[in-house]
């Protein structure tokens, strides 16, 4: 795709209820947005001061382009602020996470009750020797533990990578080896649709290989329990049960190290994107309260798993910085039948949903009849997230699920930007198609090659003007990865995502314009499906592309050339999808395999996936003159 494009805008929108805007945190967005042009530091010091600092910053920012320091030389720990912070504020017993699981079970945790446990397990992760600065990956299920063990993590300055668990064992082997991990905490099983995950079976594949690794701690959640086979496994509880109650939250510098997360792009090695204390942490403070408008009952559902940027910044530490009560479950939407998230809403009082596309699609297609069966007057606000709401999700989420009379937040953001960049704040006007305008402290805009910014209605290059407190510090191991990001449309920082704003002002995303292709929300790059299936012994080459899926926005297509000795079959067919499946998991699986005697290729070699796709949609390819074939 190429950014001279003109697009047809939809001209449809809805204007909230006036009384939305009664009370809301930002109640005028243009007066907000001025104030923070009017005094960028001034704004987000303010915010900043909400939170609990143990030695204020010299300095708000520190732009030397493309590096930001953010809060320069303040200390803190984001652990205090989601934690001490509210038990010593009167909230100690507020619920801090409602967790649900596959069969009904439910368990409650307060804050006290997350705080001690955090601070157990983080003396735990010491006495295994985890130290401030190792890097511990954590694969897990969808349980309180998760997020036991990311935080504390974080309250002893260890640097963690959470690997979601339907990545497969080259995936995970390839994240623990790049972020050089010394610890990974995983647990036995996983549950999904009644079936369980072997979760540890693939850890233990993984972890071959990765030298870095010296104890793997598992949570085992089944009877009778699962073996552990060496000194290098210990048990989570029994590390925990044998660990001091009381930890003292690590002294962090604001720009040291959070965590890592690894996001596909354009070659076949993920990218570690690195997060620091402070500046994320008003980032997502920021956000979960003012974007979402969190309020004192809120009951705050992210279906998002903390396996992904979402999990991170709106399940775990905006939520918990802000003192919200979060919900999570394990379970997935249609099981045991596709009313089971209306019944959550229902059973738990959901205030604020947050959810993606692929997901809202889904539900379109099974009908009203599932959500119709629930009371979901509880909800407040909807959000979405991931790829570009379509104005019939759109249409479809505001009046089945939010009665009309919900804000509907599409959130555009990703892993490298921390937290949400675009949205339509509670109260404005909300066009089915469109993310809506910057939020207040973040500058962005639509622009071409040179960096100009196009005319409303033509297509162009979303960009990020300014730095802002939650962005990625670095590509953990590899700067000049960074360095591109602002490098591309300099001097701007390039998302990579094409967009195209209206006369308002209002943008709309359009995709991504690179090689990523986003299944079910999940970012998968090409490169990495098409190293996994040329390690399989048929394969000579092979190129990827996404295809529009009405459900899960694209579907894989793999187009693969066999070694000499290896004839194309149905079955051969299988085993490469299986091949994929094993080495990077079911989320990177090809829904379909086309044997082919030749790529399209550039003169230089490089495979023009661009081409294949245009002429698997019947497209026209555009530009080929650069094609060598
Ligand atoms: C890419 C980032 C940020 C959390 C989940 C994904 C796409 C994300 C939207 C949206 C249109 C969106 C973009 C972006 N995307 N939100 N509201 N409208 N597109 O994080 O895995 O880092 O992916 O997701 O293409 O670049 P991620």
């Amino acid at each position: 795709m190429s950014e001279n494009f003109d697009v047809k805008l939809e001209k449809k929108c809805y204007v909230p209820d006036p009384a939305c805007k009664e009370g809301a945190r930002i109640p005028d967005y243009e007066k907000a947005y001025q104030e923070f042009l009017d005094d960028p530091d001034g704004f987000w010091d303010r915010i900043a001061r909400e939170l609990e600092w143990f030695q204020p910053w010299k300095q708000v920012k520190e732009w030397n382009h493309p590096y930001a320091k953010w809060f320069t030389d303040a200390k803190v720990n984001i652990t205090h602020n989601c934690l001490d912070r509210h038990i010593f504020d009167g909230y100690r017993n507020r619920v801090a996470i409602i967790w649900r699981g596959e069969g009904g079970e439910e368990r409650i945790v307060t804050y006290r009750q997350l705080y001690k446990e955090v601070m157990r397990f983080a003396n735990a992760l010491k006495d295994l020797g985890v130290m401030k600065g190792d890097r511990v990956c954590i694969y897990m299920p969808l349980v309180p533990e998760q997020i036991v063990a990311m935080l504390a993590c974080a309250r002893i300055g260890a640097v963690h990578s959470v690997v979601y668990g339907g990545f497969g064992a080259n995936a995970l082997n390839t994240r623990i080896r790049d972020a050089e991990a010394k610890i990974v905490i995983t647990a036995d099983i996983g549950m999904r649709r009644g079936k369980t995950i072997p979760l540890k079976g693939i850890v233990d594949e993984a972890v071959i290989n990765a030298p870095s690794v010296e104890r793997v701690v598992v949570l085992r959640r089944k009877e009778p329990l699962v073996e552990l086979h060496s000194e290098m496994e210990v048990d989570f509880h029994e590390i925990m049960k044998a660990a001091e109650p009381v930890c003292a939250p690590e002294v962090m510098d604001s720009e040291d190290p959070l965590f890592t997360l690894y996001t596909s792009g354009t070659t076949g090695t993920p990218k570690g994107i690195l997060h620091t204390c402070g500046g994320y942490m008003v980032g997502t403070y920021y956000t979960t309260k003012y974007i979402f408008d969190l309020k004192e009952h809120d009951v705050f559902w992210c279906t998002a798993d903390p396996g992904w940027i979402t999990g991170h910044s709106y399940i775990v530490y905006g939520p918990l910085a802000a003192c919200a009560t979060v919900l999570i479950t394990e379970t997935t939407p249609d099981y045991p039948d596709p009313g089971i998230w209306w019944k959550i809403i229902e059973d738990f009082g959901v205030t604020i949903f947050y959810t993606a596309p692929t997901a809202i699609r889904m539900f379109m297609k099974l009908g009203e009849e599932w959500p119709d069966k629930y009371d979901l007057s509880s909800i407040r606000i909807l959000g979405s997230v991931g790829e570009p709401l379509n104005p019939e999700a759109f249409e479809w989420y505001y009046h089945v699920i939010g009665k009309d009379r919900c804000p509907l937040l599409d959130t555009w953001w990703q892993t490298e930007t921390g937290m949400h960049m675009i949205t339509t704040l509670v109260g404005e006007p909300m066009k089915p198609g469109f993310a809506g305008k910057a939020v207040p402290g973040v500058v962005v805009d639509v622009v071409n090659k040179a960096g100009e910014p196009v005319p409303a209605g033509t297509g162009g290059f979303l960009i990020i003007k300014e730095p802002w407190p939650s962005m990625m510090r670095t590509v953990y191991n590899n700067d000049e990865r960074y360095r591109q990001y602002w490098e591309t449309i300099p001097p701007y920082y390039a998302a990579g995502d094409l967009a195209v704003k209206d006369e308002d002002g209002y943008i709309m995303v359009i995709g991504r314009a690179d090689d990523v292709i986003i299944v079910a929300g999940h970012n998968i790059g090409s490169a990495e499906i098409e190293s996994a299936l040329v390690s399989h012994e048929s394969v000579a080459e092979a190129a990827a592309i996404g295809k529009p899926d009405p459900v899960k926005g694209n579907t894989i297509k793999a187009f693969v050339i066999l070694r000499v000795g290896y004839e194309p079959s149905e079955k051969l067919m299988h085993e490469l999808i299986y091949h994929v499946r094993m080495t990077l998991g079911p989320i990177a699986m090809p829904s379909e395999i086309e044997f082919v005697t030749s790529l399209p290729k550039t003169r230089s070699g490089k495979i023009m996936r661009r081409v294949l796709k245009a002429k698997e949609l019947g497209m026209d390819p555009g530009d080929i003159s650069t094609l060598e074939d």
